[in-house]
């Protein structure tokens, strides 16, 4: 029997209406259109401004549209993941909220934590359960609402972080298409250059503290800029390595959306040229689990079958990793 592999059949995605342009943040903290984008490489953002939406509202605007243009019932999805660190409640997980939102009644689900390089923990998790062969279908969705949890006095993180989301539906393979392999990372170590450092159950939201402003991101933006571009390059590398591929084989890298020189220098670090490179940041700014995905979303007419894909991420935790895989359609 041929080698089960799991494919990407389809991407879709949603962004909030409301554009948070450089311009308007320059009226609420002390920063600058030039300083924005020469630093970071971002224009805009999209923020989810509506009362009482969570992130579960942009998944089931992906969703839906993932279906919908792949033309699957949503009764054949096993499994849902929700790549989030906005989830909409502490529980349930929001991947159950989904399901209920887009009619996935025979798929198990769970939400995966692992900031921005959740997208690629969740779609390397879901071709597990893909490869033994029992499940056919899963959806993968990287979502976040990080307006939620982001400091609008804070000027070294509220110009980076927007919201959105992205899914891609990974059907089981046997012609050798789909992810061929990953190197995923962690380092715990890394926590107190990024974290939250009040809504959980260490130190949870009291009235007393509300206005520490301990509940929203906190980070060492250099020391993070450093790992980023070190152990992004590094995982880019050693899966080529591991793959007998040289930089020349890829045809995209498709990085996390953090910071355009991140980004730029990770490549160069790889050895891909930038004309291979994809970014979306100038218009969503860091969506963090959704990063990965919003850039299928936006660049899938680009890919044809059999393109060579080298995914990477980096973020809070820390985490890091590396997804390298042969994409499996030519856009209808
Ligand atoms: O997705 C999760 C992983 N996250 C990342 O990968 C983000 C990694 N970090 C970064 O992208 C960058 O470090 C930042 C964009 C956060 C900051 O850029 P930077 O080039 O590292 O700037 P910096 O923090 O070294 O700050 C340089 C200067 C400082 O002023 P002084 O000390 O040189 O006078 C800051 O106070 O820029 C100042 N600054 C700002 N100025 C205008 C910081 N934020 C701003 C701002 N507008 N928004």
């Amino acid at each position: 029997m041929s080698k089960i592999t799991a494919a990407i059949t389809g991407v879709g995605g949603y962004v909030p209406e409301y554009k948070l342009t450089n311009k308007i943040l320059e009226g609420m903290v002390d920063t600058n259109d030039d300083w924005i984008v020469s630093r970071t490489g971002i224009k805009e953002r999209r923020i989810l401004n509506e009362e009482g939406k969570g992130t579960s509202h942009m998944c089931e605007f992906a969703v839906k549209e993932l279906l919908k243009k792949t033309n699957t019932d949503p009764l054949s999805i096993d499994l849902v993941i929700c790549a989030t660190t906005t989830p909409d409640f502490i529980f349930p997980p929001t991947a159950n909220l989904i399901c209920d939102m887009v009619g996935t009644k025979n798929a198990f689900s769970y939400d995966l934590q692992a900031a921005c390089s959740g997208f690629l923990f969740g779609i390397s998790t879901a071709a597990q359960f893909i490869e033994t062969g029992k499940y056919k279908k899963a959806i993968v969705v990287g979502a976040d609402k990080m307006s939620s949890i982001i400091n609008y006095k804070d000027r070294t993180t509220c110009i980076i972080f927007g919201d959105g989301a992205g899914a891609v539906l990974l059907e089981a393979d046997t012609e050798g298409f789909g992810i061929q392999d990953s190197i995923l990372k962690t380092d715990g170590s890394g926590f107190p250059y990024l974290h939250a450092k009040a809504g959980g159950s260490r130190k949870p939201i009291t009235k007393e503290n509300f206005d520490d402003a301990d509940q929203y991101v906190y980070q060492e933006g250099a020391y993070v800029y450093k790992n980023a571009v070190k152990n992004m390059s590094e995982v880019a590398s050693q899966i080529l390595k591991d793959n007998n591929l040289t930089p020349n084989d890829i045809d995209w890298l498709v990085s996390h959306q953090a910071n355009r020189r991140i980004i730029e220098a990770t490549a160069e670090r790889a050895g891909i040229p930038l004309e291979k490179v994809l970014m979306n940041i100038e218009k969503y700014g860091n969506t963090t689990a959704a990063t990965i995905p919003l850039v299928l979303w936006d660049f899938e007419n680009k890919f044809k079958k059999g393109d060579k894909l080298l995914m990477v991420a980096f973020g809070g935790g820390f985490t890091w990793g590396a997804v390298y895989l042969k994409w499996a359609y030519n856009n209808k």
